[in-house]
């Protein structure tokens, strides 16, 4: 019995926050405007939180009048250039969201589908790193984000979103990390390196922290 409880311990000490359930201990964010922020079910925005360098998306690169921050905006809009320089079709279709409008959509999930499924794809309010500006949900040309993963500019996007400071956030593999259902469309500005970093060691955000920390 005793083995077994030094073993569990062990195992606690080894899997430190993966153990820790998503919205307890939550911290509260010192450094938002950090182009690595990590925000996320245990990692919480203040609720007057907003960007003070947010600039409107090009319309040649967004569906609608859409905001980044200033460096996240000038590299989607040099990806975006990219893509349908080689033919491909990446459009921005959400990207700042504000705390309150967070609140909205994702209480709107959770009338419609119920906690389980809400929680499972929206981020509740302070937690969604849209509200950080440096997040952009994308579709190509099938004029849908939920499509997105079965067109060939998804294809085009895995592959080279990093060389503009993107990175996939909610990979297929790392749910139980993230605490999201895989999302094909959604993209985190971190800049170059640690976007190359990231892709390269095929890690997610809060894996990358850690051991950057
Ligand atoms: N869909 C992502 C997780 C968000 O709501 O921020
Ligand atoms: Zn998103």
């Amino acid at each position: 019995m005793r083995k077994l409880v030094i073993v569990f311990i062990l195992l606690c000490l080894l899997k430190g926050d993966e153990i820790m359930g998503f919205y307890e201990n939550i911290n509260i964010i010192e450094n938002p405007n950090d182009i690595d922020v990590l925000v996320n079910k245990n990692n919480k925005l203040d609720k007057n939180y907003v960007p003070y360098d947010l600039e409107k998306i090009s319309i040649l690169y967004s569906n609608d009048d859409k905001y980044l921050r200033k460096e996240a905006k000038e590299a989607f809009e040099n990806l975006s250039m990219e893509a349908k320089r080689k033919g491909f079709r990446v459009v921005a279709t959400s990207t700042y969201r504000s705390y309150d409008y967070q609140e909205k959509l994702y209480n709107h999930y959770v009338d419609e589908y119920g906690l389980e499924y809400a929680d499972n794809c929206s981020a509740r309010k302070g937690h969604s790193e849209h509200q950080t500006g440096l997040a952009v949900d994308v579709e190509g040309t099938e004029n849908d984000y939920n499509d997105f993963e079965n067109t060939k500019d998804f294809i085009w996007m895995k592959d080279n979103a990093h060389k503009y400071g993107f990175i996939l956030r909610y990979p297929k593999d790392k749910t139980h990390i993230t605490g999201f259902k895989y999302e094909p469309w959604h993209y985190r500005y971190v800049g170059k390196e640690i976007a190359t970093y990231i892709y390269e060691h095929n890690l997610c955000l809060e894996e990358y922290k850690k051991i950057s920390n």
